[in-house]
């Protein structure tokens, strides 16, 4: 979209009476989309047309792996179109911003390629507070959502990005988007006419809503997909309802398929399971939707999204800790992975569940290749297993689930022991025999991954501070629970900072961050902040480039007070809407009420490694944006005590509730905070 669109736009004022009552949501899509035709989502491109891997023919360039010296050679190829695509959003987002002297066209059309700037987005973890905090990032950065006001605009920043990394959380965001087609988050918001999409008030153990069954077309119901796991041939009548004791006994049916198929299964598998009904709009949650295969997707071909990237972290054998030196792993379309001196490697995601060793997936009796493990679901499983121990406690809990899906996960869960709950197993481990000095996992017939979090890196920056990739502003939205009411402390960036300090950094470098009540006192968590302004701070070796700039953009209450629990299972979809609404208001600092200079300081920000490699004198309006928004290594380090902040922005509310509110089990006050922020929004 075009800034004109983003001016006219801006003057649609009010939201629409229909769009209050649908949802109360606070921006409103113009086209719902009724026709299913147009579902939009990834490719099924599974071999088995189930959950279930299956080996196939190695195709004539057998699968290998390849050290992380480079980037992969379709990465590079990637990136041209991509950086060609980025170049006119680029300068709609610079000029939008106005930056007082400084022609944005011009600079960009003659900066070379290497020379102009390269943005990463990411998105952290924190269940379904981080999704939902993270879309109201992403709405505000499309330039799709028509919806915008001016002031505080940071529309086109998504068309602009080359990279977009999720973790836990943050990575069910970034993989529902790639689920389906990169629609728009007020398209998956508002979701699909008798789809499951989004639909967060349908608790996840639970199962989907009874309205919004048979999700695109019946031909591939739940139950023809159940006579794939058994050896007799049933034949099933359709439903269109399921119970909730139908919904686990198909979650149960789809993960024994795949462990009849000889593939090990974890809680994992379950989660990533339930997780895609809710996120992939197709029917069952898209059994047999791959990751690798967003490489086929038109979108993405084109490059007319960013690269989508997501983390986890492994487990060293024989330990129950996740330390801050753990080989940190990452999915792309193409690659599967570490740049991280110990295992550094890459195979082709496509082909993870072959049978490789050293790098290669042997010939002879064991010749074959394996697609399919590489299921969408289980992706996002795998970057979020801190969620199988909730999943285990619920699961029991709950009164409808079939006593023989608990029996099966019990039996599982004794298998596994009871320290393993957390973990989702790659066997065989894509790595065995690779690289057998430094990988720890070289001599293991198991890959033990976690949730990318568990590091305490809960911002997916490690893929992102690559030096290959060159990037040099990184956008870190932060929905971490990292205080006593869950709001973010910098614990992530922190963590991220410490172990560039490691020898396990490898050459990746990182802005100093303060002490978590510096975080506080200064206010650092409650608005935007930059680090790593000042390039002569680092000192570089010979050959390293300056590390991307951060900014850094904490969950704080604008308008809602989104402090979620991280392991709240529904919630209402006005609050869903709410919480949305509170991350696209960080992200324009309430439409620029907060700061209307904000989209000139966010474009300074991306322009400032820039600057420094085209030896560019900064203009003095990011100078002053600068002085503003950049950490000047004051420090504050009084104990704050219980940080328990209220609305920043309550000009139009009279919501007077404490953080306390959404805090873990105070539901009575929950009920009263979302029955207030709809009134917020009617009110509008
Ligand atoms: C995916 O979205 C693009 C627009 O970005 C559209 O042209 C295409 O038809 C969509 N594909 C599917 C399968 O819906
Ligand atoms: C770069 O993008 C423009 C349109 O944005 C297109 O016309 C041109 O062909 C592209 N160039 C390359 C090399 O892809
Ligand atoms: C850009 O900023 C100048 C002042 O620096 C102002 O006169 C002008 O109206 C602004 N343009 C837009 C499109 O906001
Ligand atoms: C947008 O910002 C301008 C300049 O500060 C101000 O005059 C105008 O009132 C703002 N518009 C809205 C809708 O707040
Ligand atoms: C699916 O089947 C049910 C019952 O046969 C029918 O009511 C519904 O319209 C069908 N849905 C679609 C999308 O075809
Ligand atoms: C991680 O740290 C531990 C403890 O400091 C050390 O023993 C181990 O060698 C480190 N591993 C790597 C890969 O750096
Ligand atoms: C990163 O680690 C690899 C593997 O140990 C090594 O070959 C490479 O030189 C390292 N790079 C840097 C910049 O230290
Ligand atoms: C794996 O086994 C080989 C051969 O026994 C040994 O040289 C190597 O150090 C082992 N690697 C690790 C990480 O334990
Ligand atoms: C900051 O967060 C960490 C956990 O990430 C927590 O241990 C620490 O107590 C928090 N500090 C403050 C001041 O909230
Ligand atoms: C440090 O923070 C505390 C608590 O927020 C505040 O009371 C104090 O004034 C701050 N000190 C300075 C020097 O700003
Ligand atoms: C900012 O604008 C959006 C879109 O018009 C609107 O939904 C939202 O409520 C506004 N935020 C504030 C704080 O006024
Ligand atoms: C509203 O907040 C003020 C302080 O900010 C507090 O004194 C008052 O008791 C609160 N009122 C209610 C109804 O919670």
């Amino acid at each position: 979209m075009t800034l004109s669109n983003v001016l006219i736009y801006g003057l649609l004022g009010s939201v629409a009476p229909a769009a209050v009552a649908a949802a109360a949501a606070p921006f409103s899509s113009a086209n719902p989309i009724t026709d299913l035709s147009l579902e939009r989502r990834a490719l099924p491109n599974g071999p088995s047309g189930n959950y279930s891997p299956l080996a196939v023919d190695c195709p004539s360039t057998r699968p290998s792996a390849r050290a992380a010296s480079e980037l992969s050679p379709s990465e590079i190829d990637w990136l041209k179109l991509r950086r060609n695509n980025t170049l006119q959003p680029l300068i709609d987002f610079l000029t939008a911003a106005n930056i007082s002297g400084f022609d944005a066209k011009s600079y960009v059309n003659s900066a070379s390629d290497s020379d102009r700037p390269n943005i990463g987005l990411a998105v952290s973890g924190g269940g379904y507070r981080a999704l939902m905090n993270g879309a109201g990032f992403l709405a505000a950065a499309d330039s799709r959502t028509t919806e915008q006001t001016t002031n505080g605009s940071i529309s086109g920043l998504l068309q602009a990005a080359t990279y977009l990394a999720g973790l836990s959380g943050g990575g069910w965001l970034v993989g529902s988007m790639f689920a389906n087609n990169f629609s728009t988050i007020v398209q998956m918001r508002d979701g699909y006419t008798g789809s499951d999409l989004w639909r967060f008030d349908n608790s996840i153990f639970a199962g989907p809503s009874k309205d919004a069954q048979n999700s695109g077309s019946n031909s591939t119901s739940s139950s023809s997909k159940r006579a794939l796991s058994t050896t007799t041939d049933v034949s099933v009548e359709r439903r269109g309802i399921i119970t909730t004791a139908e919904y686990w006994t198909d979650v149960a049916d789809q993960v024994s398929a795949k462990a009849d198929a000889g593939y090990e299964t974890s809680l994992t598998d379950y989660w990533g399971r339930a997780l895609s009904y809710q996120l992939i709009n197709a029917p069952d949650g898209g059994l047999d939707y791959t990751f690798s295969s967003i490489a086929l997707t038109d979108n993405f071909i084109s490059a007319d999204t960013p690269f989508p990237i997501l983390v986890a972290d492994s487990r060293a054998p024989g330990t129950t800790v996740i330390a801050l030196n753990s080989t940190v792993y990452e999915f792309n379309a193409y690659e599967m992975g570490s740049w991280d001196p110990t295992t550094y490697g890459f195979v082709p995601t496509e082909y993870l569940g072959s049978n490789f060793s050293n790098g290669e997936v042997p010939t002879g009796n064991d010749s074959r290749c394996v697609r399919g493990f590489d299921q969408l679901g289980y992706v996002m499983g795998t970057s979020s297993t801190l969620f199988n121990q909730f999943l285990l406690t619920n699961l029991s809990a709950a009164v409808d689930v079939p006593k023989f899906v608990l029996d099966i996960i019990e039996d599982l869960l004794t298998d596994l022991g009871d320290d393993n709950n957390d973990i989702a197993q790659y066997v065989p481990n894509p790595f065995y025999k690779y690289n057998p000095e430094t990988n720890d996992f070289a001599n293991n017939t198991q890959l033990t991954l976690v949730d990318g979090g568990e590091d305490l890196q809960n911002i997916p920056l490690h893929p992102l501070i690559q030096p290959i990739r060159n990037v040099d502003i990184i956008v870190a939205v932060d929905s971490s629970a990292d205080t006593t009411y869950s709001w973010p402390n910098g614990t992530a960036l922190r963590a991220s900072y410490e172990r560039s300090t490691g020898a396990i950094a490898n050459g990746t470098l990182f802005p100093p961050v303060p002490d978590d009540n510096t975080f506080i006192n200064l206010g650092l968590n409650q608005r935007p902040t930059f680090f790593g302004c000042n390039a002569s701070n680092f000192s570089l070796s010979d050959g390293q480039s300056l590390p991307p700039l951060i900014v850094y953009l904490p969950n704080a209450p604008f308008t809602e007070l989104s402090n979620v629990s991280t392991f709240d299972p529904s919630y209402t979809l006005a609050q869903r809407n709410a919480i949305i609404q509170n991350g696209f208001n960080a992200a324009t600092r309430g439409n620029g009420t907060l700061d209307d200079n904000w989209p000139t300081c966010l474009a300074c920000a991306v322009l400032s490694r820039s600057f420094e490699r085209t030896k560019t004198d900064v203009p003095q309006a990011c100078t002053e944006c600068f002085t503003q928004y950049c950490w000047d290594g004051t420090l504050n380090t009084t104990n704050y005590g219980e940080y328990e902040p209220t609305l920043l922005l309550d000009g139009t509310t009279s919501l007077n509730a404490t953080s306390a509110a959404n805090s873990l089990g105070d539901v009575w006050v929950k009920v009263l905070a979302v029955a207030a922020s709809a009134v917020v929004v009617l009110t509008l």
